[in-house]
Parts: structure tokens; sequence; C-alpha cells
């Protein structure tokens, strides 16, 4: 495994963060439509502090959204991954487990009890490595969405940690 470092965003890193989100979508990982190349990477709730990212040589090779419940007051305990993405040129190398660790480490550090997720039921890579690192599926939503004429499920997993 090469050299790899993980750390926090910035407003700098946007555009590279960007173009892996735009690379990697597909009606397999996500039930939005594709958007415009050109749209912003950051926004109210997905702030350069909640995004971690994988690089080497300063390239971004991926990266992971980790944000706090919007509900602080009664779930201040739970962080949600609302994104994650590692570059068509870089996956099968690791990074995605690095990206998830460091996903782990800062919920820790945040004082967090619980991370959620949810993960598209055609996504079955990815959901081969969030159970990999101890993510149950805590529901499914059945047919939650239409994509290309068919009904895919929304599931929806977590991580505790005592
Ligand atoms: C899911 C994703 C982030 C994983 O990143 P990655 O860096 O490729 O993951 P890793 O290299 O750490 O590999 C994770 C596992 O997937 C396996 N894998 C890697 N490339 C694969 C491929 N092309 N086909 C099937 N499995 C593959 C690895 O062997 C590894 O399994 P192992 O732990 O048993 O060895 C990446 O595939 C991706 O960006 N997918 C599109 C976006 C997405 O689905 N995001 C999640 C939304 S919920």
């Amino acid at each position: 495994m090469p050299d790899i470092e993980r750390r926090t965003a910035t407003h700098g890193d946007e555009r590279a963060l960007a173009a892996i989100d735009y690379a990697t979508w597909s009606t397999q990982v996500s039930p939005a439509p594709l958007w415009p190349r050109e749209t912003p990477f950051f926004d109210d709730r997905t702030t350069p502090e909640n995004v971690l990212f994988a690089h080497e040589d300063n390239a971004v090779l991926g990266y992971v959204k980790l944000r706090p419940s919007p509900m602080p007051a009664s779930s201040g305990h739970v962080q949600e991954i609302n994104g994650f993405a590692v570059g068509p040129n870089h996956q099968g190398r690791g990074i995605g487990h690095l990206l998830l660790d460091a996903a782990r480490n800062k919920a820790i550090e945040r004082r967090a009890r619980r991370i959620t997720l949810r993960v598209l039921g055609t996504n079955t890579r990815a959901q081969s490595l969030y159970l990999a690192h101890g993510y149950r599926v805590e529901g499914r939503l059945v047919g939650q969405f239409l994509i290309r004429n068919s009904y895919v499920d929304d599931v929806l997993m977590a991580l505790h940690m005592d």
C-alpha cells in the first residue's frame, strides 16, 4: 500500500472532491440523478470540517463525509456518513478501508457512540465494506426508490461504538 495520508478538507479541496463525486455517480450507488458537473461540493451541512479525505502526492484519492446528527439535543451521540467515494482509478487499493477507519476515529473524537448511514440495496460492494467494519443492517425501506424501472431498497446501517 502506498503512503496515503488522511486529513480534514479545506475550501481549496472543493474542486477535486466534486470531481470524485461526479466520476463515481451511477444508478447503482445513488438514487439522485446526475447533477451538473459544476455543482458545489460544500453546502450548509457539508462543511470542510465534516469531510475527511485521503491524498497522495497532493492528489485527492477519495473522501468520506461525516456529520453530526441534525438533532443534537437528543442525538448528539450520533454521527452520520452521508457521502463516501474513491476515485475510479484508485478503487481496490484499500483506500475505502482507510477512510472508514478515519471516520470511526473522528466519530470517537467527537464523543459519538453510533455512526449511521444509508446505502442502496444494489450497492453490494459498499455494503460488504461496511459489514467488514462492524456496521450492521438495522432497517430496510423496501422498494423506496424507482431507478431505471426497478424498485430498489434503501438499506439503513449503523456502527455501535462502546
Ligand atoms: C465503495 C468504495 C468507496 C470502496 O472504495 P475502495 O477504495 O475501492 O475500497 P477498498 O479498496 O478499501 O476495498 C474494499 C473492498 O472492496 C473490494 N473491491 C475492490 N475493488 C473491487 C471491485 N472492482 N469489485 C468488487 N470488489 C472490489 C476489495 O477487495 C475490498 O474487499 P476486501 O476487504 O475483502 O479486500 C468505492 O467502490 C466507491 O467509490 N464506490 C462508488 C461510490 C459508492 O458506492 N459509495 C458508497 C455509497 S453508500
